[in-house]
């Protein structure tokens, strides 16, 4: 069952003129930027309503004149991945306008910020917390524990031999004291461990180095660590595919075990890796639901919305109409999570299409648009839809 189609039917456009309007009365009355962009906000508001252009964009909407951060301000963080050879670049410019968080792509994950055991390498995300302290932006730390970015030396000790657990353990405190506390202050969140779930293994845990040489005390341990280091720290359990019913009843099985053992553990970060197809909203909603029970924060934390499936339900959209679905689909998430009081944070997982892990590899189309800004760095109907379901 695929979504209504009936909304790509539409064929609107967004006439713009009034914001350029507004533009050319900054300029000559000297309004501040503040007022300006609250005047803007409502314009966009007003005539984005009825609709955007989802042919060539008009000349004033070349450049987002609204903050998505202003727009959701004191309600959502909106936040971006980046790395840190983005910032100097037009995807600096535009995250430090749209968004008032930030997470690193990948400076922070162990085997790049922590090659060596007495090697670190902190540059890349160094860059990106004192760009977020100089755009007073939020930072979020991606991620203290992933199997899939451990460094090979964790496994193995000073002679050459498989490390014992003890060893891993001291080795995983000295990794989140030491990385943990260079951000201490300056990170408010933390996803502590990164994808441990899996829902085809009888404890509901990936059988993954760690799990082989720890066993399942390694994910107390991580979230104990990182308490311990940083007291303030939000500590979240971060996953794809929670919207899964399987996978989200084993998340909601071990994250109260946690919680049981007093563990400290305040959040569920959802990645959300999906798109124009699926999943369906009631059952994002009802995962939602299920962390918010537990008395738990939920964050969006890797939000993208492919233009592709695998099996590429409709191939017979055109571009133009998939680009308009997903706009619908951007509005249509954006009210669910702002109906989620307990949900705090919506981050994507990029700033715009030109740099999308979507399009990296030998098995995709590679000219994948999941993000609310397109490859010139322009507002999309994604971006439009977004802005808009503030306002509804
Ligand atoms: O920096 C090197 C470069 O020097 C080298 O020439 C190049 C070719 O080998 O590789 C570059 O490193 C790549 C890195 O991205 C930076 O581009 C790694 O090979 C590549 O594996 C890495 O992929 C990242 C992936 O996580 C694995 O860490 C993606 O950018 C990143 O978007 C993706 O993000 C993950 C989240 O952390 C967790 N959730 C899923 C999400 C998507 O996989």
């Amino acid at each position: 069952m695929g979504p209504d189609l009936s909304v790509l039917g539409f064929s609107v456009k967004h006439s713009c003129s009034a914001m350029s309007g507004i533009t050319s009365m900054k300029k000559s009355s000297g309004m501040t930027s503040r007022l300006h962009r609250v005047a803007v906000f409502f314009c966009a508001l007003c005539i984005g309503q009825t609709s955007y252009a989802v042919d060539k964009p008009q000349p004033s909407q070349a450049a987002a004149p609204v903050s998505l951060a202003d727009a959701f301000g004191g309600r959502l963080k909106i936040g971006a991945a980046i790395e840190a050879s983005q910032l100097s670049g037009a995807h600096g410019v535009l995250l430090a306008q749209q968004f008032n968080s930030v997470v690193a792509e990948n400076a922070m994950k162990p085997a790049d910020i922590h090659p060596g055991e007495n090697t670190y390498n902190f540059g890349p995300a160094d860059a990106i917390v004192d760009f977020a302290q100089h755009h007073h932006m939020a930072v979020r730390g991606h991620t203290l524990l992933w199997h899939k970015r451990t460094p090979d030396w964790f496994w193995i000790d000073k002679d050459g031999q498989p490390a014992s657990r003890e060893l891993v353990l001291e080795r995983l405190r000295q990794h989140i004291n030491t990385v943990v506390g260079r951000y201490k202050g300056k990170v408010y969140a933390w996803d502590v461990v990164n994808e441990v779930i899996d829902a085809s293994q009888p404890n509901c845990l990936r059988n993954d180095k760690w799990m082989q040489v720890v066993g399942p005390g390694y994910i107390a341990a991580a979230f104990r660590d990182a308490h311990a280091a940083d007291p303030s720290a939000r500590l979240f359990i971060n996953d794809y595919s929670t919207h899964e019913p399987a996978k989200r009843d084993c998340l909601v099985r071990v994250v109260k075990g946690l919680l049981d053992d007093g563990v400290p553990v305040q959040g569920v970060g959802h990645q959300m890796h999906i798109s124009i197809y699926w999943p369906s909203i009631a059952s994002i909603d009802q995962s939602l639901k299920a962390f918010a029970q537990l008395g738990l924060e939920n964050q969006i934390t890797e939000l993208d919305l492919s233009l592709y499936q695998h099996k590429d339900y409709w191939p017979a959209l055109s571009l133009q109409q998939r680009l308009a679905l997903q706009g619908q689909r951007y509005g249509a998430l954006m009210r669910l999570f702002l109906a989620h009081r307990e949900l705090t944070a919506v981050t994507w997982w990029g700033v715009a299409d030109d740099h999308t892990w979507l399009n990296v590899g030998n098995d995709v189309p590679g000219d994948d648009q999941p993000l609310l800004f397109d490859r010139s760095q322009r507002p999309k109907p994604a971006y439009w839809e977004t802005l808009h379901s503030r306002s509804q």
